[in-house]
Protein backbone atom coordinates (compact mmCIF):
# COMPACT_ATOMS: atom_id res chain seq x y z
CA UNK A 1 0.00 0.00 0.00
CA UNK A 2 1.33 3.44 -0.99
CA UNK A 3 0.47 5.06 2.08
CA UNK A 4 3.58 2.86 4.68
CA UNK A 5 7.29 2.99 3.91
CA UNK A 6 7.76 -0.09 2.12
CA UNK A 7 10.32 -2.33 2.62
CA UNK A 8 11.52 -5.17 0.50
CA UNK A 9 14.77 -7.26 2.73
CA UNK A 10 16.19 -10.51 2.23
CA UNK A 11 14.38 -13.86 2.90
CA UNK A 12 15.10 -15.28 6.05
CA UNK A 13 17.73 -18.05 6.58
CA UNK A 14 16.51 -21.13 4.45
CA UNK A 15 18.94 -23.84 5.95
CA UNK A 16 17.21 -26.17 8.91
CA UNK A 17 17.16 -24.78 12.45
CA UNK A 18 20.58 -26.55 13.61
CA UNK A 19 22.19 -24.42 11.14
CA UNK A 20 20.27 -21.25 12.03
CA UNK A 21 22.39 -19.74 15.19
CA UNK A 22 25.63 -20.62 13.23
CA UNK A 23 24.02 -18.76 10.10
CA UNK A 24 22.50 -15.81 11.76
CA UNK A 25 26.26 -15.41 13.57
CA UNK A 26 28.02 -15.73 10.54
CA UNK A 27 25.42 -13.16 8.82
CA UNK A 28 25.88 -10.25 11.64
CA UNK A 29 29.55 -11.31 11.16
CA UNK A 30 28.96 -10.29 7.20
CA UNK A 31 26.58 -6.96 8.25
CA UNK A 32 29.19 -6.05 10.06
CA UNK A 33 31.95 -6.15 7.57
CA UNK A 34 29.57 -4.37 4.95
CA UNK A 35 28.66 -1.78 7.53
CA UNK A 36 32.43 -0.90 8.19
CA UNK A 37 33.52 -1.00 4.39
CA UNK A 38 30.48 0.93 3.63
CA UNK A 39 31.31 3.40 6.03
CA UNK A 40 34.97 3.22 4.68
CA UNK A 41 34.06 3.45 0.97
CA UNK A 42 31.30 6.62 1.55
CA UNK A 43 33.93 8.38 3.46
CA UNK A 44 36.29 7.80 0.82
CA UNK A 45 33.55 9.45 -1.34
CA UNK A 46 34.15 12.71 0.25
CA UNK A 47 37.72 14.80 -0.53
CA UNK A 48 40.29 14.57 1.30
CA UNK A 49 40.19 16.59 4.67
CA UNK A 50 36.62 16.80 4.46
CA UNK A 51 34.53 14.89 7.42
CA UNK A 52 32.15 14.10 5.57
CA UNK A 53 30.51 10.46 5.75
CA UNK A 54 28.35 10.25 2.82
CA UNK A 55 24.49 9.21 3.74
CA UNK A 56 24.91 9.42 6.96
CA UNK A 57 24.35 12.55 8.90
CA UNK A 58 24.50 15.63 6.52
CA UNK A 59 27.24 17.63 8.02
CA UNK A 60 27.94 21.27 7.15
CA UNK A 61 31.34 20.16 5.61
CA UNK A 62 29.77 17.46 3.51
CA UNK A 63 27.14 19.59 2.27
CA UNK A 64 29.39 22.46 1.56
CA UNK A 65 30.72 19.72 -0.75
CA UNK A 66 28.42 17.73 -2.41
CA UNK A 67 25.47 20.42 -2.34
CA UNK A 68 22.46 18.03 -2.35
CA UNK A 69 20.00 20.43 -3.10
CA UNK A 70 21.87 21.83 -5.94
CA UNK A 71 22.73 18.64 -7.32
CA UNK A 72 18.75 17.21 -7.25
CA UNK A 73 17.78 20.58 -8.21
CA UNK A 74 19.82 19.86 -11.60
CA UNK A 75 18.28 16.71 -12.33
CA UNK A 76 14.94 18.45 -13.11
CA UNK A 77 12.76 16.43 -11.76
CA UNK A 78 8.73 17.24 -11.79
CA UNK A 79 5.80 15.84 -8.82
CA UNK A 80 4.64 12.88 -9.50
CA UNK A 81 7.76 11.03 -10.94
CA UNK A 82 9.47 8.01 -10.42
CA UNK A 83 12.97 7.54 -9.34
CA UNK A 84 15.24 4.84 -8.54
CA UNK A 85 18.46 5.74 -6.03
CA UNK A 86 21.10 2.75 -6.52
CA UNK A 87 23.49 2.78 -3.57
CA UNK A 88 21.10 5.26 -1.51
CA UNK A 89 23.23 4.55 1.56
CA UNK A 90 21.75 5.96 4.62
CA UNK A 91 19.39 8.28 2.53
CA UNK A 92 21.75 11.42 2.56
CA UNK A 93 20.20 12.60 -0.99
CA UNK A 94 17.22 10.36 -0.50
CA UNK A 95 14.79 12.90 1.22
CA UNK A 96 15.95 15.33 -1.71
CA UNK A 97 14.44 13.83 -4.43
CA UNK A 98 11.42 12.43 -2.31
CA UNK A 99 10.93 16.24 -1.61
CA UNK A 100 11.41 16.81 -5.50
CA UNK A 101 8.89 14.14 -6.93
CA UNK A 102 6.47 14.78 -3.97
CA UNK A 103 3.54 12.78 -1.95
CA UNK A 104 2.60 11.44 -5.48
CA UNK A 105 5.37 10.25 -6.76
CA UNK A 106 7.75 7.58 -5.97
CA UNK A 107 11.39 7.17 -4.78
CA UNK A 108 12.88 3.76 -4.84
CA UNK A 109 16.34 3.65 -2.67
CA UNK A 110 18.35 0.25 -3.16
CA UNK A 111 21.29 -0.42 -1.19
CA UNK A 112 22.99 -3.67 -0.42
CA UNK A 113 23.74 -2.90 3.16
CA UNK A 114 20.64 -3.36 5.15
CA UNK A 115 22.14 -1.65 8.00
CA UNK A 116 22.21 1.65 5.81
CA UNK A 117 18.64 1.23 4.40
CA UNK A 118 17.11 1.01 8.14
CA UNK A 119 18.95 4.08 8.77
CA UNK A 120 17.13 5.62 5.69
CA UNK A 121 14.03 4.00 6.73
CA UNK A 122 13.67 6.38 9.97
CA UNK A 123 15.09 9.63 8.43
CA UNK A 124 12.40 8.91 5.74
CA UNK A 125 9.63 7.97 8.24
CA UNK A 126 7.34 11.09 7.24
CA UNK A 127 7.97 10.19 3.09
CA UNK A 128 5.67 7.47 2.35
CA UNK A 129 6.69 8.16 -1.53
CA UNK A 130 10.36 6.42 -0.19
CA UNK A 131 10.72 2.68 -0.79
CA UNK A 132 13.64 1.02 0.35
CA UNK A 133 14.93 -2.09 -1.85
CA UNK A 134 17.41 -4.50 -0.68
CA UNK A 135 19.36 -5.73 -3.73
CA UNK A 136 22.56 -7.66 -4.53
CA UNK A 137 25.54 -6.14 -5.88
CA UNK A 138 25.79 -7.46 -9.39
CA UNK A 139 22.51 -6.57 -9.83
CA UNK A 140 20.26 -3.45 -9.82
CA UNK A 141 16.87 -4.69 -8.17
CA UNK A 142 14.40 -2.39 -10.64
CA UNK A 143 11.69 -3.73 -12.41
CA UNK A 144 11.14 -3.47 -16.25
CA UNK A 145 9.96 -0.04 -17.87
CA UNK A 146 9.27 1.93 -14.65
CA UNK A 147 11.59 4.71 -14.02
CA UNK A 148 11.63 8.89 -15.24
CA UNK A 149 15.32 8.60 -13.74
CA UNK A 150 17.46 6.18 -12.48
CA UNK A 151 20.32 7.83 -9.84
CA UNK A 152 23.72 6.33 -9.10
CA UNK A 153 25.46 9.02 -7.00
CA UNK A 154 29.14 7.83 -5.79
CA UNK A 155 28.55 4.21 -6.32
CA UNK A 156 28.58 3.30 -9.56
CA UNK A 157 32.38 2.66 -9.32
CA UNK A 158 31.33 0.04 -6.69
CA UNK A 159 29.42 -2.07 -8.82
CA UNK A 160 30.84 -5.31 -10.09
CA UNK A 161 31.39 -5.46 -13.67
CA UNK A 162 30.13 -1.68 -14.60
CA UNK A 163 29.50 -2.16 -18.04
CA UNK A 164 27.19 -4.91 -17.76
CA UNK A 165 25.80 -3.04 -15.10
CA UNK A 166 25.21 0.35 -16.50
CA UNK A 167 23.86 -1.15 -19.67
CA UNK A 168 20.92 -3.50 -18.01
CA UNK A 169 19.94 -0.14 -16.12
CA UNK A 170 18.34 0.51 -19.60
CA UNK A 171 15.71 -1.72 -19.51
CA UNK A 172 14.11 -0.24 -16.14
CA UNK A 173 13.34 3.35 -17.54
CA UNK A 174 10.08 4.54 -18.85
CA UNK A 175 10.23 6.13 -21.86
CA UNK A 176 12.13 8.96 -21.90
CA UNK A 177 13.46 8.01 -18.48
CA UNK A 178 17.13 9.06 -17.81
CA UNK A 179 20.27 7.66 -15.69
CA UNK A 180 22.45 9.72 -14.01
CA UNK A 181 25.54 9.42 -12.50
CA UNK A 182 27.67 11.80 -10.09
CA UNK A 183 31.16 11.10 -8.09
CA UNK A 184 34.17 12.33 -7.45
CA UNK A 185 36.13 13.72 -10.62
CA UNK A 186 38.83 11.40 -10.28
CA UNK A 187 37.06 8.76 -11.22
CA UNK A 188 34.86 9.85 -14.38
CA UNK A 189 37.79 8.10 -16.81
CA UNK A 190 36.98 4.77 -15.29
CA UNK A 191 32.78 5.46 -15.65
CA UNK A 192 33.60 7.05 -19.56
CA UNK A 193 36.03 3.23 -20.22
CA UNK A 194 33.11 1.35 -19.04
CA UNK A 195 30.50 2.85 -20.76
CA UNK A 196 32.24 2.95 -23.84
CA UNK A 197 32.27 -1.15 -23.30
CA UNK A 198 28.41 -1.04 -22.53
CA UNK A 199 27.74 1.18 -25.66
CA UNK A 200 27.02 3.99 -23.74
CA UNK A 201 27.60 7.73 -24.18
CA UNK A 202 28.10 10.16 -21.68
CA UNK A 203 26.56 13.95 -21.74
CA UNK A 204 27.85 15.96 -19.02
CA UNK A 205 24.71 17.84 -16.69
CA UNK A 206 25.91 21.17 -16.00
CA UNK A 207 25.87 21.69 -12.62
CA UNK A 208 28.10 24.20 -10.24
CA UNK A 209 29.52 20.95 -7.78
CA UNK A 210 33.50 21.74 -8.01
CA UNK A 211 35.38 18.46 -7.69
CA UNK A 212 32.51 15.97 -8.39
CA UNK A 213 31.08 15.51 -12.17
CA UNK A 214 27.45 14.63 -12.48
CA UNK A 215 26.75 13.08 -16.35
CA UNK A 216 23.72 10.83 -18.55
CA UNK A 217 24.32 7.84 -19.88
CA UNK A 218 22.95 7.68 -23.26
CA UNK A 219 22.93 4.99 -25.49
CA UNK A 220 24.92 4.85 -28.25
CA UNK A 221 23.42 5.29 -32.02
CA UNK A 222 22.55 2.03 -32.88
CA UNK A 223 22.98 0.35 -29.76
CA UNK A 224 20.78 -2.63 -29.02
CA UNK A 225 19.55 -3.47 -25.19
C1 LIG B 1 29.58 6.12 -1.06
S1 LIG B 1 28.00 5.56 -0.50
C2 LIG B 1 26.91 6.73 -1.36
C3 LIG B 1 25.55 6.84 -0.75
C4 LIG B 1 24.59 7.81 -1.46
N1 LIG B 1 24.34 7.41 -2.84
C5 LIG B 1 25.12 9.21 -1.44
O1 LIG B 1 25.29 9.77 -2.51
O2 LIG B 1 25.32 9.74 -0.36
C6 LIG B 1 27.84 4.08 -1.51
C7 LIG B 1 26.63 3.24 -1.18
O3 LIG B 1 26.43 2.31 -2.24
C8 LIG B 1 26.15 1.05 -1.68
N2 LIG B 1 26.54 0.04 -2.67
C9 LIG B 1 27.78 -0.45 -2.91
N3 LIG B 1 27.73 -1.33 -3.93
C10 LIG B 1 26.44 -1.38 -4.35
C11 LIG B 1 25.77 -2.12 -5.36
N4 LIG B 1 26.40 -2.96 -6.17
N5 LIG B 1 24.42 -1.94 -5.50
C12 LIG B 1 23.76 -1.08 -4.68
N6 LIG B 1 24.35 -0.38 -3.70
C13 LIG B 1 25.68 -0.52 -3.53
C14 LIG B 1 26.92 1.01 -0.38
O4 LIG B 1 26.38 0.05 0.50
C15 LIG B 1 26.77 2.45 0.10
O5 LIG B 1 25.62 2.62 0.88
Amino acid sequence: MRGTLAAIDKPVNPAGRGSARRTACRSAFGGLVLGVFTLWACQKSAPSGSSAAVGAGGSSAQDEYRRPAVLVAALGLSQGQTVAEVGAGGGYLTLHLARAVGPQGRVVATDVDAGALAALRKRAHELPQVETRLVLPEQSGLEGGRYDLILLAEVAHLVPQPEKYLGALFASLAPHGRVIVSGRLDRRERLAQAATAARLQLVEVHVDLPGQFVTELRPLPGRRE
